[in-house]
């Protein structure tokens, strides 16, 4: 997979790409990451990228040349254009997965006060990361990165998504590590029991219990299988 930021910015990005985990997963060539400027598009000769709002109004607002030119050079058949803006539908782990799945994802970050309209009829969807405004797009489109990035093949153990909060739906189970007793709070005995199927049921009752307290509206959908029903009741 290949990720491309378009932004005015590409320097936000680099302790992104040079910490942990994913530093790690672009040095395995596991998936390519890139920048690219916007601004290099620009056919203005003060190299501007905005212009004030037509009609009148505070800030400015990014102007389309820039954008649709970048967009047309560097456009493949194999790719989603995304545009961050608090307008979009508010990505989610399903949305990850969708993501995960596409050959060349480029994310348009905004900055300053908003994009000429015409910009959006050059992408293929608007994302949001929630009902709040940033001051530019570059921290959410971060956050989308690393949410598809550990979902590609080798990045993390495979078996660690498996029960990710919202993978089956439900938030994950409580976890422990040593020591087993810290200031008189302990560890479950069923952790420690070796005996595999009970430490299986009581997850999921954990994360029964868990969705059902902390975020109910996760469970509204859901059809529940036997044992959970029966979970449940308990
Ligand atoms: N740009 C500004 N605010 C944003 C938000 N909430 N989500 C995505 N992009 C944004």
């Amino acid at each position: 997979m290949r990720i491309t930021m378009l932004t005015l910015f590409p320097e936000y990005f680099d302790s992104f790409r040079t910490t942990s985990i994913i530093k790690r997963a672009l040095e395995r060539e596991l998936v390519t990451f890139e920048t690219v400027n916007f601004r290099d598009y620009t056919l203005d000769k003060h190299n501007k990228v905005d212009d004030t709002p037509c009609g009148g109004g505070q800030g400015m607002l990014l102007s389309v040349q820039p954008i649709a030119d970048c967009l047309k050079a560097i456009r493949t058949p194999g790719s989603l254009v995304v545009m961050m803006t608090p307008q979009g539908r508010t990505f989610n782990q399903q949305t990850a997965h969708e993501f995960a799945d596409i050959s060349h994802l480029i994310i348009l970050c905004g900055h300053y006060e908003g994009f000429d309209e015409r910009i959006r009829s050059y992408v293929d969807m608007e994302v949001s990361l929630g009902d709040f405004v940033l001051t530019g797009g570059e921290a959410a489109a971060v956050v989308i990165a690393d949410a598809v990035m550990r979902l590609l093949p080798g990045v993390i153990l495979e078996d660690s998504h498996a029960d990710d909060s919202f993978e089956n739906g439900l938030l994950e189970y409580p976890q422990y590590t040593r020591p087993i007793e810290f200031e008189g709070k302990t560890v479950p005995e069923v952790l420690m029991s070796g005996h595999h199927a009970n430490i299986r049921k009581w997850r999921l009752e954990q994360s029964l219990r868990r969705t059902m307290e902390k975020r109910p509206d996760l469970l509204e959908n859901r059809t529940f299988t036997k044992e959970e029903q029966k979970l449940m009741k308990q």
